[in-house]
């Protein structure tokens, strides 16, 4: 079957779209006043990060082999700017002042004398922290040594901080309130550095992470295979984590602001054949592109062939990524694993990945219509650096084998063009007086199963009691899912209940949360419920809340662990806002 996503253009939508980008409020208080570091990625940043190839195994003379090779190799001059040391350069022990200190064995000389030699080279200096006690190898986190950490980073010259998450459900803080501390310290401190949120995609668009950093990332880790990388790049420019409605994470971000799908692991594939390791490679670069998600390296670029060299610096392909209307690209056709991308440009041109995700050879048509063109239009093709004709009402790539693509620029230089459509606020967040039914918007992030709307999981009415609800939400093993909140709302009411079609004997449990999972600010927690459990009601009070997570996590009776098969269901939560 063939699905087409029509895009909607006018003009008047993208002020719409503005509007919707400055309606997403927060409930911070603390607000940047300087301006110059809320301008620090004004492009998706570029860089390089040791974790993907790396992983621990980091120490000084890597560390600068590489930086030398950022050199050698091209890459700074193509736009990689920062190298980011990820996890595992800290000693396991403060000093006697409290401060972080480098892993003595691995950087003997301690970390200012390496962010120097990075900047010897022309490059900026990145670094690795958690927000919990320690980081996700165990080594020492920055919680409640926030303020020392960030001075400690400013004095070593640091320009960009990876903020991770791992442990931190412990901290009590929002992920708002916590990455806003950060900000705040690094501003005392007095440096411009970017601060880049690691939280596996827990929704940091939703709860405004833009008010505190220039990037955040969008799903799980990136691992070195091309399952891995789609399913990546389908957490911010698909609908891994989003309702199908949005089309993806694009409307939330823009210049200053990014989704970060996470790291590069071009050049780490260990495909056998060839082409197809070439293709692969394209196919990540490209998408990563296309979608304008930081570009961070993530190879050995000491032994880094030329293949893998001229795709990671192919400088027409990084234009598309770089373009200064920042823009993030999103699907206009989906046909199975046949993928259509498009990225209006700042010169008036727009941006084009075709892509064959599966095995099969096949041909990939862009209608100009999929892209807000017509007639006949000039295409260029951005890897080979070639013009290659003018095509009328479409351009059709032949003969596209296993992760086989073209990159292409469509049209002649002008007036932009518009930019899609974006959600408006009203389809997914509380913006009126009076009761709305949380069925009636759209959940701006999800883990798990998606919730089903109006029905139970399998498709059947919502029956608790023996009263029918028009509105609810089936879950079923596990469903996690969040709405926008704009601090409209003074209570928070529904009913929850085991679904009656569900006859085993597992349990599942309703929690009702302020924000994500990391801030672990439960407002209603049904308990263990079973099929014999009487059906509960919440009403839950509102306060400054910023956005509402609802959760169904099924529990299996003997072994305690997650249980595949129980359905839960939600019947009609509702927002009720009093002025
Ligand atoms: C987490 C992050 C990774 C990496 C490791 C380091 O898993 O998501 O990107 O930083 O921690 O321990």
């Amino acid at each position: 079957m063939v699905k087409k996503i029509k895009q909607n253009i006018s003009l008047a939508l993208l002020v719409t779209f503005c509007v919707v980008l400055s309606g997403c409020v927060s409930t911070q208080s603390y607000k940047p006043d300087s301006p110059k570091y809320a301008h620090l990625a004004m492009t998706p940043p570029m860089g390089w990060n040791s974790w993907n190839f790396f992983a621990k195994e980091i120490d000084e003379a890597k560390i600068k082999a590489v930086a030398d090779a950022m050199v050698s190799s091209g890459m700074r001059d193509a736009g990689y700017e920062y190298l980011v040391l990820d996890d595992a350069w800290m000693a396991a022990e403060r000093d006697k002042n409290g401060a972080l200190q480098a892993d003595p064995v691995k950087f003997p000389k301690g970390m200012k004398e390496i962010g120097d030699y990075i900047h010897s080279k022309g490059l900026k200096f990145g670094i690795y922290e958690d927000r919990a006690f320690r980081t996700c190898q165990s080594l020492p986190g920055s919680f409640e040594h926030e303020e020392i950490d960030m001075a400690t980073f400013a004095a070593w010259g640091v320009d960009y901080i990876k903020m991770d998450s791992c442990s931190a459900e412990g901290n009590g803080n929002l992920s708002s309130e916590d990455y806003m501390l950060y900000r705040k310290y690094i501003e005392k401190a007095g440096r411009p550095i970017v601060l880049s949120i690691s939280d596996f995609g827990s929704a940091a668009w939703v709860w405004g992470g833009k008010e505190s950093s220039q990037l955040w990332r969008t799903g799980w880790d990136i691992r070195h295979s091309m399952h891995s990388v789609y399913r990546c790049a389908d957490c911010s420019g698909g609908n891994n984590r989003i309702h199908p409605a949005f089309n993806g994470l694009w409307q939330f971000a823009g210049p200053g602001y990014w989704n970060d799908p996470d790291m590069l692991q071009v050049g780490n594939f260990t495909i056998e054949d060839e082409k197809v390791r070439e293709s692969a490679n394209k196919a990540h670069f490209g998408l990563w592109c296309i979608l304008a998600s930081p570009l961070m390296a993530g190879n050995d670029l000491r032994v880094i062939t030329d293949s893998v060299r001229d795709i990671l610096t192919s400088p027409e392909v990084i234009a598309v990524n770089q373009d200064k209307r920042g823009l993030q690209g999103c699907k206009v056709f989906v046909d199975g694993n046949l993928e259509v991308y498009n990225k209006p440009l700042a010169d008036g041109t727009t941006a084009v990945l075709l892509l064959n995700k599966g095995k099969d050879t096949a041909d990939i048509t862009v209608t100009w219509e999929m892209i807000g063109l017509s007639g006949k239009q000039p295409v260029r093709d951005l890897w080979g650096h070639k013009d290659i004709g003018i095509f009328e009402d479409s351009f059709t790539a032949k003969g596209l084998g296993e992760h086989g693509n073209m990159m292409l620029k469509i049209g002649e230089k002008g007036r932009p063009l518009p930019a899609p459509a974006p959600m408006p606020l009203d389809k997914y967040t509380i913006t009126r007086k009076g009761v709305t039914s949380l069925c009636d918007l759209y959940y701006a992030w999800r883990e798990h199963n998606p919730p089903v709307y109006n029905k139970t999981f399998e498709g059947k009415p919502i029956v608790i009691d023996g009263k029918t609800f028009e509105r609810g939400f089936g879950c079923k093993t596990k469903t996690d899912f969040m709405f926008a909140g704009t601090e409209r709302g003074d209570r928070l009411i529904g009913t929850v209940a085991i679904d009656e079609s569900y006859q085993g004997e597992n349990s599942g449990r309703f929690r009702i949360y302020h924000e994500d999972r990391f801030a672990n600010r439960v407002l209603w927690d049904s308990g263990q419920m079973t099929k014999d459990s009487p059906a509960k009601e919440f009403n839950i009070e509102l306060e400054n809340y910023n956005c509402i997570m609802l959760t169904f996590d099924g529990k299996n009776k003997e072994t305690g662990k997650k249980a595949g098969d129980v359905l839960g269901v939600f019947g009609d939560p509702q927002i009720i806002a009093n002025d």
